[in-house]
């Protein structure tokens, strides 16, 4: 099972719990260096696991790791697209998009087209980490690297309504595989860094640790209760009906379309 971003945080309280229950996790992270603690913590509790290094905010990148990860593993049992971005202001990606869209969404997509191969042949599930941010988000159609008028909160809500819309198409389209969108609560992780400092010190002072929010992420890939559970959204816990465009199939595929375009490049 791949988990993206498990270096740290709840990436890496997913590997170690997927390990634990007898998973050979792919630990992915930007370097090798940034897993081997991960990786090493896995061996001495007796698992196995592998790294996987790329750099998530480039597709050429991804789409690389994706094709080598492809020729090693002829079948993928889970993905678990848990790494993910706030940012600290408009960044573009060197292949021109805004950053928070790239690593959010982009990416996400491209590890399910570049894997499609093994995760069909592993009759995988596909967890995508959300938020509930998104049901406060928009799609910009006209301008989804938000050129016109960037804000942090704002790419980061339209980024992850976009991986919930993305998600119900994906489990739209592959009836080999399961896919389903989780909001695994507000957690105290290095997500906020860009933050000002205060959200930092109250999120760390009061929210729930990375090994609590990783239950409402692993759950989805390993436990036999969701064997058969597809396109959903999951409010930590519990299914929750997602923003509405997430309902609208027709929005759905219209986001496909121009997110596999963009894919592309
Ligand atoms: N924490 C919350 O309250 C909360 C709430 C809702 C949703 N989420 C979502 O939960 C997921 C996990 O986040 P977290 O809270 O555990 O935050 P985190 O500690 O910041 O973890 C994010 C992970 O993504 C990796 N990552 C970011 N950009 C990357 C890139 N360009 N290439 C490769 N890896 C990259 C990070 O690697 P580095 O450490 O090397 O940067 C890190 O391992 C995210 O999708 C986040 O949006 C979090």
């Amino acid at each position: 099972m791949l988990v993206t971003g498990a270096g740290g945080g709840m990436g890496r309280e997913v590997a170690l719990a997927l390990a634990a229950r007898g998973a050979h996790v792919i630990a992915h992270g930007r370097s090798e260096e940034r897993v081997k603690p991960t990786l090493d913590a896995i061996a001495r509790a007796g698992g196995k696991a592998e790294p996987a290094a790329f750099d998530l905010a480039s597709l050429a990148s991804t789409r690389a790791g994706a094709a080598e990860l492809a020729a090693r593993h002829k079948a993928i049992h889970g993905l678990v697209n848990n790494a993910g971005f706030w940012a600290g202001g408009r960044e573009v990606t060197p292949e021109g998009f805004e950053k928070t869209w790239a690593i959010n969404v982009l990416a996400p997509f491209a590890l399910w087209q570049g894997l499609a191969e093994p995760l069909r042949a592993g009759s995988a599930r596909v967890v995508n980490v959300a938020s509930v941010q998104h049901e406060k988000g928009r799609i910009h159609w006209d301008d989804l690297g938000l050129a016109g008028g960037f804000g942090a909160q704002k790419a980061y809500r339209q980024s992850k309504l976009a991986l919930v819309m993305l998600n119900a198409e994906l489990a739209r389209r592959e009836k080999d595989l399961r896919a389903n969108a989780v909001h695994p609560g507000v957690i105290a992780t290095e997500l906020f860094r860009n933050m000002p400092w205060i959200v930092g010190i109250c999120i760390g002072a009061f929210c729930p640790s990375a090994e609590k929010g990783a239950r409402t992420i692993w759950r989805l890939a390993a436990e036999a209760e969701f064997a058969d559970t597809t396109g959903r959204y999951f409010h930590t816990y519990r299914p929750k009906p997602p923003h509405k465009e997430a309902q609208d199939a027709a929005s759905c595929a219209r986001l496909w379309d121009v997110v596999a375009r963009q894919a592309m490049t």
